[in-house]
């Protein structure tokens, strides 16, 4: 380029329109952490002498607002980013291409943060119609779809790009976990563990989500190959994508003493079991009457974690919420939890009726996250034939009156071939080792 020695290190990202404010373009990227309203200053000053014409100018303003809008966490100074942003990709091809991408890319992420996901698929779709070969973008497209629920549209974009690059590992990994999730069908599941397995092997950027290590591991299961899952699981604790072989959950706090199977004392919560153990039988009866209700209330599982057979639950907190409706069929039930903090404030548990009927088998899983503990109120426990709770390595069972405790984050499983209904209350309590301040910044789930 011309007035740009050839080994200036930002030639890659330069554009001759920027050429007469090299200097300036320089010292400003290099205010925009430190001193990012500096640094607008002078990107402002390069835009209006370039006539709007410097990418690098703009880009750099892009940069300073995007800065200035986590420091003061500002949704004003946040729209204004993306803005600059767009107004670089508007200039298309006076813009250096990798200059472009950068835009691009954080234009993207910028998006996402502020909720404007449509926004965020139309300019996808316009950088994948510049840019059809670059697989990036329509890869950023398909996990868009994802990420607004569009799951047919993501489908379609991931299986497009994998006929053009068989070999492509995000699209592969993406293409199998759609397939696993949303499919019952045995020769889905199939093709969705061969694209898991490539895109995971693939060890591109974008492949190592402890998701796809989970359905991976879970589709090779279902389909009987017991021992490459375990060898996986293996190297996924190796690669710190699970915290143990055992516990597979996906969103997880740090230094939580993690094991399968809890005594009541452990929990810390033994006083409030006992009021739940010594209420048991009014607490059977709402269960009951729920039952005996012409409308239900029990819904199926809809998880797709069922084997075989029938299991239902009827949902009274979700999320550390109340669900009134349901809490008005079972109101001593509730306002016996209402007696309990670890359990109604659980913003990352349920709590819920179980009824499981004879015959059932409940695939192995492994619960969302570490922060609870699970304890299982028995309400209804058929006596005669196998009925069993597996967790890790460890078998338990279910006593009318009485709770135990697990931790869900754990592989578990259920068979139900005893002669009668099982009924249990499921009530989550937070991990007794989260302070008030962690549990005060978690997500809920
Ligand atoms: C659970 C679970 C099955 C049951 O509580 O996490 O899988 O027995 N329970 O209702
Ligand atoms: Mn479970």
């Amino acid at each position: 380029m011309e007035g740009v020695p050839s080994n200036y290190p930002k030639i890659g990202i330069t554009n001759p329109n920027d050429v007469p404010y090299l200097t300036q373009l320089d010292q400003a990227d290099g205010l925009i952490k430190s001193d990012p309203n500096a640094a607008l200053f002078i990107f402002e000053e390069i835009i209006t002498k370039s006539n709007r014409l410097s990418p690098r100018a703009l880009y750099g303003k892009a940069r300073c607002l995007d800065r200035l809008s986590e420091m003061n966490k500002s949704n004003n100074q946040l729209e204004q980013a993306i803005e600059a942003f767009l107004e670089v990709i508007a200039l298309q091809s006076h813009v250096p291409d990798a200059l472009l991408k950068l835009a691009a890319h954080r234009c993207v992420e910028r998006l996402q943060f502020r909720g404007w996901n449509l926004k965020a698929v139309r300019v996808l779709q316009s950088l994948i119609k510049q840019f059809p070969n670059d697989l990036g973008f329509s890869n950023a497209l398909g996990i868009q779809y994802l990420l607004v629920g569009k799951n047919a549209a993501a489908k379609e974009v991931f299986q497009t790009i994998l006929n053009q690059s068989p070999e492509n590992g995000v699209a592969s990994v993406h293409l199998g976990f759609i397939l696993k999730t949303t499919s019952k069908d045995p020769k889905d599941f199939e093709k969705a563990v061969q694209l898991m397995r490539a895109g995971i092997a693939s060890g591109e950027e974008g492949t190592q989500d402890a998701r796809f290590w989970y359905h991976l591991g879970e589709g090779l299961r279902r389909l009987g190959h017991e021992e490459e899952a375990n060898t996986m699981y293996k190297l996924a604790v190796k690669k710190k994508v699970f915290r143990s072989f055992w516990q597979r959950s996906l969103y997880n706090v740090d230094h939580l003493r993690a094991r399968p199977v809890w005594s009541k004392l452990e929990t810390g919560q033994s006083e409030n079991f006992k009021l739940l153990e010594s209420n048991w039988k009014t607490i059977r009866e709402e269960a009951l009457s729920v039952l005996r209700d012409p409308q239900k209330g029990f819904e199926p599982e809809g998880e797709n974690l069922k084997d075989k057979g029938d299991w239902g639950q009827f949902e009274l907190y979700r999320q550390g919420r109340m669900i009134s409706e349901n809490c008005a069929k079972t109101p001593k039930t509730c306002a016996l939890i209402q007696k309990i903090p670890a359990a109604f404030t659980n913003k990352r548990g349920q709590i819920k009726f179980s009824l499981m009927r004879p015959g059932t088998h409940v695939h192995a899983h492994t619960g969302p996250t570490n922060c609870r503990l699970r304890a299982h109120l028995g309400l209804q426990v058929p006596k005669n034939g196998l009925l069993r709770l597996r967790v890790a390595d460890e078998n338990l069972t279910w006593v009318e009156g009485q709770i135990i405790v697990f931790d869900d984050s754990f592989d578990h499983e259920v068979w139900h071939e005893a002669d009668g209904d099982r009924i249990v209350l499921i009530v989550d309590i937070w991990h007794p080792d989260l302070d008030d301040q962690t549990k005060a910044t978690l997500s809920p789930i």
